[in-house]
C-alpha cells in the first residue's frame, strides 16, 4: 500500500470558456457599449460640474451636472455587473469539506486570478470607470476648497478688494450708504430702526456689511451720546451705533434686532449680542463681540465713519492674531 498522499487538484488554470466567466447578456458587445456610453456620460458630467463650479454660481447646473454624472457612472457600473458578469446560479457537487493546505492555496489563487481576468477582459470599461471616478473625486473637492473662504493673509495687503477680513474697506470719513448706494442721513431712522450699510463705493461687499441701529433720539444740540463700552464713549453719534454684521461665530449676517432689550440676535445659532455695551455676546456660541464702527455726522447731516474697524471682522481663522 502506498503512503503517498493524493495530489491536490490544480484550480489555477482558469479559461475564458469557463461557464463561471460567461457574461449574462446575450450580446455582450452591445452591453459593453451601453456601459461604456454611460460611463463616458458620467465623466463628461463631472467635467461639466467642475467647469460650472469655477466659472459661475449656477447651482441648478451644478446639481444637474454632478447628479447626472453620478447617475450615469452608477448606471454604467450596474450595467457592467448585471450584463457582463456571470449570473449563475451554479451548482457544484458536494465534496469533502476538509481540504488540504495546498487546495486552499490553489483556491485562493484561482479566485484572485478569476477576478483579475474578469476585469482584464473589460479593459475599456475598467479604464472608463477609473477615469470617471477620478474625475468625480477631483471635482467634488472643489466646493470643499472654496468653502474655506477668502485667504486672510494675502488679502490683508489688498485692502481695495472685498475679500479682506483683516482690513475692510471702511476708512476715515467713509460715507455710509445703503445697498443701492443711497447716502444715509442722520434723520433717516427713528428709535429702534436698523439699516444695513456699506462704505460708499463698496455696496454689497460681504466683509464691509455693517448694521446701523438708532438706539435713542438725540438731536445735534443734546449732550453727546454715551456708550457703555470703556474707551468708546464717543463711537456712537446722535443715538446711532454701528457694528459689523458678520457674526464672530461662523460669519452669518446678524440682522435681527430686538428693540425692547437692545439685543442683536444671530439667526444661525442664536448668539445674542448686547448692543448698548459694545455688542458683547450674552448667549450662544459667538466667542467675541461684534467689532464696532466709530460714527460721526458731517456738516450736511450725513453719517460717516470716524475710522475703519479696529479689529478683524467675522469669525476666527487660523491667521487671526
Ligand atoms: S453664525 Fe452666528 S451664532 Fe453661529
Amino acid at each position: 500500500m502506498s503512503d503517498e498522499s493524493p495530489k491536490a487538484p490544480s484550480l489555477t488554470s482558469v479559461s475564458l470558456e469557463d461557464p463561471h466567466l460567461q457574461p449574462y447578456a446575450k450580446h455582450p458587445g452591445r452591453a459593453e457599449a451601453l456601459a461604456a456610453a454611460a460611463m463616458v456620460i458620467g465623466f463628461l458630467g463631472f467635467i461639466g460640474f467642475g467647469i460650472t463650479y469655477w466659472l459661475s454660481d449656477q447651482t441648478q447646473w451644478e446639481a444637474a451636472t454632478l447628479g447626472g454624472g453620478m447617475l450615469a457612472l452608477g448606471a454604467g457600473v450596474i450595467a457592467w455587473g448585471k450584463y457582463l458578469m456571470a449570473q449563475g446560479p451554479f451548482v457544484e457537487e458536494r465534496h469533502e469539506f476538509h481540504s488540504t493546505e495546498a487546495e486552499r492555496d490553489a483556491m485562493t489563487a484561482a479566485i484572485v486570478e478569476r477576478g483579475g481576468m474578469v476585469v482584464q477582459r473589460r479593459k475599456v470599461l475598467g479604464g472608463l470607470f477609473a477615469l470617471g471616478s477620478t474625475a468625480m473625486g477631483v471635482v467634488i473637492a472643489f466646493p470643499l476648497i472654496r468653502s474655506l473662504g477668502p485667504k486672510p493673509a494675502t488679502s490683508r495687503q489688498a485692502t481695495n478688494t472685498d475679500t479682506s477680513l483683516f482690513a475692510t474697506n471702511w476708512k476715515k470719513n467713509s460715507q455710509l450708504v445703503t445697498a443701492d448706494g443711497r447716502i444715509v442721513k442722520v434723520a433717516d431712522l427713528g428709535v429702534g430702526g436698523v439699516l444695513t450699510v456699506f462704505p460708499k463705493g463698496y455696496e454689497g461687499s460681504s466683509p464691509d456689511q455693517t448694521i446701523l441701529i438708532r438706539l435713542a433720539q438725540i438731536g445735534p444740540n443734546d449732550p453727546p451720546f454715551q456708550l457703555e463700552s470703556p474707551g468708546r464713549t464717543d463711537w456712537g453719534v446722535q443715538g446711532y451705533v454701528a457694528y459689523s454684521k458678520m457674526c464672530t461665530h461662523l460669519g452669518c449676517p446678524v440682522g435681527l434686532y430686538q428693540k425692547l432689550t437692545q439685543q442683536l440676535v444671530c439667526p444661525c445659532h442664536q448668539s445674542i449680542f448686547n448692543v448698548a455695551s459694545g455688542c458683547v455676546p450674552e448667549f450662544g456660541p459667538a466667542p467675541r463681540p461684534l467689532p464696532q464702527l466709530p460714527l460721526k455726522v458731517d456738516a450736511f447731516g450725513n453719517l460717516q465713519s470716524q475710522s475703519g474697524y479696529q479689529q478683524a471682522v467675522g469669525p476666527g481663522f487660523w491667521e487671526r492674531p
